[in-house]
């Protein structure tokens, strides 16, 4: 069934575990996140960027209905997010479409700006009871951006300013810079661990990680155990995905109907998003 995310994050917060968020860009990707967690036993969110909506015309009620049903007709508990929103229009769409959760993507603008924009749209969520996530610092490897060095000041969240953003803007959930970065298709990055602790100790709403695919196990395992409450994951269901429909393609060429490489490719996502929630246990 359709669950607010903002129950999802308070019962894990409450479990000493982590929500898993995934990508969704195509109906299959719905479908493969809900059978995953009907594997694992396990609530997750089903998160749509605001790329996914420009990929689908600009239609944010098209992929929300679709996604909705899936969350609806689901055994586990589904929630649905907005990811990465940096159109103020998309945001009021949001809002008008009945979301429960949005986060709003402020992040390339500098700090007094970032406050200014988020504070406002925290405000108006608020108004209509949606659950508001932010990001401060920069997590790198954005669709269209350049690639960041994750040593330049500014890039990694700062604890200190991480309390004064919290406590100015009154943000939900809060997206930090803490070592991934966006795309990866390796699980190469590593996590500063001692940040996160001071983070956590710093900040109090809950922790969110962006860019998991490049994360190992392990070290999302201990990013949960240090108090990441909400696990983004998206490139690691299209490798999942379209290698599942590369691998059917080369043993079958002459094949025309879509659902034939889909049918394989939505089961790998959903084995995919199993493995992700087994991590995270609760
Ligand atoms: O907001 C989405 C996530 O941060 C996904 O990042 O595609 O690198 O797993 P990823
Ligand atoms: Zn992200």
């Amino acid at each position: 069934p359709q669950t607010p995310t903002a129950e999802l994050i308070d019962e894990a917060r409450e479990k000493h575990t982590a929500v898993a968020a995934f990508n969704v860009i195509t109906l299959e990707h719905a479908e493969a996140v809900a059978a995953g967690a009907e594997q694992a036993g396990a609530p997750a969110i089903l998160q749509i960027s605001e790329n996914a909506v420009k990929f689908h015309g600009g239609s944010l009620a098209a992929v929300t209905a679709a996604t909705a049903a899936v969350a609806r007709t689901s055994s586990a508990r589904l929630a649905l997010h907005l990811d990465h929103v940096v159109s103020a229009d998309l945001l009021t769409a949001a809002l008008e479409a009945g979301y429960g959760s949005v986060m709003v993507d402020a992040s390339k603008l500098g700090y007094a700006d970032n406050v200014r924009a988020t504070a406002d749209a925290v405000r108006r969520g608020h108004e209509r009871g949606v659950w508001i996530e932010a990001e401060l610092g920069r997590v790198g490897g954005k669709e269209g951006e350049p690639a960041l060095d994750a040593h330049t000041p500014g890039v990694r969240t700062d604890p200190a300013e991480a309390a004064a953003y919290v406590a100015a803007t009154g943000v939900d959930a809060l997206a930090v810079a803490v070592g991934s970065s966006h795309a990866m298709t390796e699980r190469t990055a590593a996590l500063d661990h001692e940040l996160i602790a001071a983070l956590r100790d710093a900040v109090p709403v809950p922790l969110v990680l962006h860019g998991s695919s490049g994360v190992p196990d392990a070290e999302i395992r201990r990013a949960v155990a240090a108090g990441m409450v909400k696990i983004n994951v998206g490139t690691a269901l299209n490798t999942a995905f379209t290698g599942a429909v590369r691998e059917y393609l080369a043993a079958h060429p002459t094949t025309v109907d879509p659902r034939k490489y889909l049918v394989p490719a939505r089961e790998a996502m959903a084995g995919t998003v199993a493995h992700f929630l087994g991590l995270l246990g609760g």
